[in-house]
C-alpha cells in the first residue's frame, strides 16, 4: 500500500475500484472538476463514495441547532477554503451544501447513478455515486 498527497482534481492513476471523499468536496473551489476527474478514472464498475454533512435541501430546513454549527464552520472555514483555492470562480458549496446541489453535480460531472446509500441521525450523509 502507497500513500501520496494530491489534489481531488489531478490525482494520477486510472481504472479505481473505488473512491472515498470524506467531508472535503464542499471545501474544494472546483468541485465539479473532481468529480468529472473522478468519473474519468473510475473502473466501469467502480464507486465513488462521498461524504458530507447532512444537510436539507433549502435554508429553513437548516435552521436548527446542528444547522447553526454547521453554517458557522461553513461561514469560517468551508467557503474561505473554496475561495481561496478558485477565486472569483470558486463553488463555495459550503457545509450545508444538501443532496439536491451535490446530486445536480454529480449528474453534471457525468454519474447516472447517485443514492443516499446510509446516514446518521447527526450529521452525515454518504452518497454512491456510480459512472
Ligand atoms: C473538513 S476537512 C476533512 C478532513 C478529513 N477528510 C476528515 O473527514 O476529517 C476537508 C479536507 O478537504 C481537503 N481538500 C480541500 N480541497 C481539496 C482538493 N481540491 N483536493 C483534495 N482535497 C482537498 C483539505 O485538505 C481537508 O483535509
Amino acid at each position: 500500500m502507497t500513500f501520496e498527497t494530491a489534489s481531488a482534481e489531478t490525482f494520477a492513476g486510472t481504472g479505481y475500484d473505488a473512491v472515498f471523499i470524506f467531508d472535503a468536496l464542499h471545501d474544494m473551489g472546483d468541485p465539479l472538476a473532481a468529480l468529472r476527474h473522478i468519473r474519468d478514472v473510475l473502473a466501469p464498475e467502480g464507486v465513488l463514495v462521498v461524504v458530507e454533512p447532512n444537510a436539507a435541501d433549502t435554508v429553513e430546513g437548516n435552521l436548527n441547532l446542528v444547522g447553526q454549527i454547521f453554517y458557522s464552520a461553513s461561514t469560517f472555514i468551508c467557503t474561505q477554503h473554496s475561495r481561496w483555492q478558485s477565486g472569483e470562480q470558486a463553488a463555495c458549496l459550503g457545509a450545508q451544501a444538501g443532496q439536491a446541489r451535490l446530486t445536480a453535480l454529480a449528474e453534471q460531472a457525468g454519474f447516472r447513478s447517485v443514492r443516499r446509500a446510509a446516514e446518521t441521525p447527526f450529521n452525515i450523509v454518504v452518497l454512491e455515486l456510480r459512472p
